[in-house]
């Protein structure tokens, strides 16, 4: 049975995940969220029906296809705290592969044939050189990139088995919040950097951890590509739309290119504050890579999309945002 032309988003109650919602209402699309509400908040999904429930509901999962004539899934919903994988696998093997293998099976046998699915700059583990081209090789270095990497090769054998059509989207650093100040990261969910940094400045308690000063970096702080989440919600506007007019199966880097050190994103969220952030340095936290960021010329070429904010953007949304839950 041939599905609609609805989108549904799973984790769409989630950080990325609800600014993605608003983007493809913004396009026109129509969307039916699925979130456990475990992490997400019903108040972050905005205009659009939220099914409260689990992607290991294939029941559940199968009548809000049939229902809401679902023809794409966006796929949001999975653990995320890269040191919990290690302590906790069996949580992640079960939530993020099994939970999408069940997820997969109920959508198709609704209809569904195209997907799109939030991977990780993770599986590239320790990049070799920088900027990370998609071809890299993928070396997961936590239980959390192997649950991502082995889902893109899950999707892969489902195009093979079964036709499913799909884009693996590999986010770097998602930061930033709305633009119109409406939605951002819950930072007491969170274990990011950049709302780290607003707690730090926005709540007396204990100052920022910098992990290592002595990297070999112009200011020995650790480099990521941090990525606006409207950039990264647009990503996937252009994702379903590039599956929907039969594009390929494909992996994309979704970053913007550029790399921040950790002293960069604290000075740019003092020059947005106007005061210093409370910090403390520390030694190298075991596993950080140097420094990471994308080769994003694929999504580019593929897509149409890159990325049109940068840091400043970032601190000021994120800024914003988080004074007006404080
Ligand atoms: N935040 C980042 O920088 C980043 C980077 C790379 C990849 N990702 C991936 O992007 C996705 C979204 O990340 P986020 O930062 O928005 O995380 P998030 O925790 O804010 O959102 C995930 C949502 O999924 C829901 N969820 C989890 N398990 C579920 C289940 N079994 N059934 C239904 N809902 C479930 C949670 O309630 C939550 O609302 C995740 O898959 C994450 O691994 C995030």
């Amino acid at each position: 049975m041939a599905g609609g032309s609805t989108v549904l988003v799973t984790g769409g109650a989630g950080y990325i995940g609800s600014h993605t919602v608003r983007a493809l209402g913004a396009a026109g699309m129509d969307v039916v969220v699925l979130d456990s509400l475990e992490f997400g908040r019903r108040e972050a999904v905005v205009d659009a029906p939220l099914v409260v429930g689990d992607v290991h509901d294939s029941a559940l999962v199968e009548q809000v296809c049939r229902d809401h004539g679902v023809g794409s899934v966006i796929h949001f919903a999975a653990y995320k705290a890269v040191g919990e994988s290690m302590e906790q696998p069996g949580r992640y093997w079960h939530n993020n592969v099994d939970g999408t293998v069940a997820l997969v099976e109920a959508a198709m046998r609704a209809g569904a044939s195209e997907f799109v699915f939030s991977s990780t700059c993770a599986v590239y583990g320790t990049p070799a050189e920088v900027p990370v081209a998609e071809t890299s090789p993928i070396a997961p270095e936590s239980v959390y990139a192997e649950t991502k990497a082995m889902v893109e090769r899950i999707l892969g054998w489902y195009g093979t088995t079964h036709g499913l059509r799909s884009v693996s989207l590999r986010y770097f650093n998602a930061a930033g919040a709305s633009f119109d100040g409406r939605i951002g990261e819950d930072w007491s969910m969170s274990l990011n950097l950049v709302p780290l940094v607003m707690r730090a400045l926005l709540v007396p308690g204990p100052a920022i951890k910098v992990f290592g000063t002595d990297y070999p970096t112009p200011d020995g702080t650790c480099i990521r590509d941090y990525i606006h989440v409207e950039d990264l919600a647009d990503a996937h506007v252009k994702a379903v739309a590039h599956l929907a007019g039969g594009g390929d199966n494909v992996q994309l880097n979704v970053g913007t290119g550029v790399g921040s050190s950790v002293f960069e994103v604290i000075a740019a969220a003092e020059k947005v504050a106007g005061r210093a952030v409370p910090k403390e340095l520390t030694d190298r936290r075991p596993g950080d890579p140097v420094a990471t960021f994308a080769d994003p010329s694929t999504a580019e070429s593929v897509l149409g999309w890159r990325a049109a904010h940068g840091l400043t953007e970032i601190v000021e949304t994120a800024y914003r945002w988080h004074s007006s839950t404080v």
